[in-house]
């Protein structure tokens, strides 16, 4: 590399030499020989211009004029009409020498501005380029005639190409919302929608979008952003119910504790006079008001219980032994209603939490669902461990299945649809396992069944060894 760099330099240098040593040696006589071997001098001048533009010219023009100079002196010893056009000609090496380079160097300053432009522009579009594929949200840009002339990597998460894209736009009729924007009625759409991605998971899309418009201020397209909102959607919702049950629950346990008093009064006064009555229906009669309210009395207890607060007794719980303590506490009401009771697919987890708590809540769980099985089923009781973060406990059975449109009302207090119901089952595992910092799903498909499912925190390493 570096002999190259100088190759053309000692190419230069000895072709001036040579020219140089060829005037020197040949006889002062000999004009018309002199004549050809100083223009020969251009060569090297002109050779040095290309190279290494204005300063390569004006230099190689210098040292010639040095070599040449004091062979003319040398040789004419005198002032005549040859030896002013000789040194004239010298004035002309330096003249070409500097002109060549400058025009040279003109051009290259020229291509290096170019390039030095193209690398900026290509840098830019690297630069947006990769700001766009830094985002979390998914970019579109959309053009009048629907073609999608760029997306960010993450609009590709979720959408495999861009049919794809435009098949999604058509369904959830976002093309005709765009057109509004095109045709100037509106500024901006925003919109949600459900998307499946390619794995199928689905997700909750938010939908934004905006005009894109060029310099002249006219709209060329659109820019459509895209937000996974599935887990904000959760949360919301979760938030919501939370709140609904504490506001619930507040009124509820107000109503309960004016409506002890009354019916401790009633029963009070029952138990007195039920000693008195001769007359055995009115006996008969009284005893049927102190079993009622014994049982409204229940029914308050359990109220109060889910609405005070309770100090949770928090200790190591080996999930496995625990779901097959449950099981034996379970499995003999099942056999009476028919349903087969299964402990299956037990992974190890220890979490921790508050033993009777939790088996009040899996309880009202296994309960529930026995009860959705009036003819008969399964119910599996499943435990796996997800990424050394979640024990989930999954409670699965055969039975009616719970409507859509009543999904989230299951959690408020007093919601049932039983008989015999008091609709406070599902609200006080809701609340027991969110003390647990777990987390509480339910799916279901009626005529098919229902999947409870249970995700209690594991306790993070560094923990497990103290
Ligand atoms: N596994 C299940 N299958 C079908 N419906 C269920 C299931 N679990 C809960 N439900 C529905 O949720 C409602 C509320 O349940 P819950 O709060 O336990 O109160 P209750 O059992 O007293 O009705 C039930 O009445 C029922 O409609
Ligand atoms: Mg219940």
């Amino acid at each position: 590399m570096k002999l190259e760099n100088y190759k053309d330099k000692y190419i230069i240098s000895i072709l001036v030499l040579i020219i140089s040593a060829l005037h020197y040696f040949t006889l002062e006589g000999y004009w018309p020989i002199h004549d050809f071997y100083r223009r020969l001098y251009y060569l090297p001048i002109i050779l040095a211009a290309f190279k290494y533009r204005f300063k390569g010219g004006f230099l190689t023009s210098l040292i010639v004029a040095l070599f040449y100079t004091p062979h003319l002196i040398f040789y004419f010893g005198e002032i005549n009409i040859q030896v002013i056009n000789q040194f004239l000609e010298l004035g002309m090496f330096l003249v070409i020498g500097m002109i060549t380079g400058y025009l040279v160097e003109k051009d290259y300053r020229k291509r290096k501005l170019l390039e030095f432009q193209i690398i900026q522009l290509a840098n830019l579009e690297n630069y947006t380029h990769n700001i766009l594929d830094s985002l979390h949200s998914g970019v579109i840009a959309l053009d009048k005639e629907y073609h999608i002339p760029s997306t960010n990597r993450k609009a590709l998460t979720f959408f495999k190409n861009p049919t794809e894209i435009l098949q999604f736009f058509e369904k959830v009729n976002l093309l005709k919302e765009i057109d509004k924007i095109f045709n100037g009625t509106q500024d901006t759409i925003e919109m949600e929608s459900i998307h499946y991605k390619n794995d199928q998971t689905k997700i909750n899309l938010k939908i934004m979008a905006y005009p894109i418009n060029n310099i002249t201020g006219k709209k060329e397209g659109v820019l459509i952003l895209l937000d996974d909102i599935t887990d904000i959607k959760e949360l919301r919702y979760q938030i919501k119910r939370s709140e609904r049950l504490a506001a619930i629950g507040q009124l509820a346990s107000g109503v309960a504790h004016e409506v002890r008093n009354p019916l401790g009064i009633i029963k009070t006064i029952s138990q007195t006079i039920v000693h008195d009555v001769k007359d055995s229906d009115i006996k008969e009669g009284i005893d049927i008001i102190i079993h009622e309210v014994d049982r409204a009395n229940k029914v308050i207890k359990e109220l109060l219980d889910f609405a005070k607060p309770y100090k949770y007794q928090v200790k190591k719980l080996d999930l496995a032994n625990f779901l097959r303590e449950l099981l034996v506490l379970t499995k003999k009401y099942g056999e009476q209603k028919g349903v087969a009771v299964n402990v299956i697919g037990v992974e190890e987890a220890i979490v921790e939490g508050d033993q009777d708590k939790l088996r009040q809540a899996f309880i009202n769980i296994v309960l529930n669902g026995i009860q959705a099985m009036e003819t008969g089923g399964v119910l599996n009781i499943m435990l796996k461990t997800i990424d050394h973060q979640w024990a989930v406990i999954t409670f699965e059975d055969t039975g009616l299945g719970i409507p859509e449109e009543i999904l989230d009302k299951i959690y408020d207090p007093f919601f049932t649809t039983k008989d015999y119901g008091t609709g406070l089952g599902l609200s006080i595992t809701h609340r027991i396992i969110e003390e647990h910092e777990g987390k509480m799903e339910i799916e279901s498909t009626v005529g098919e069944g229902t999947i409870v499912k249970i995700s209690l925190p594991l306790p993070k390493k560094e923990e497990k060894n103290d």
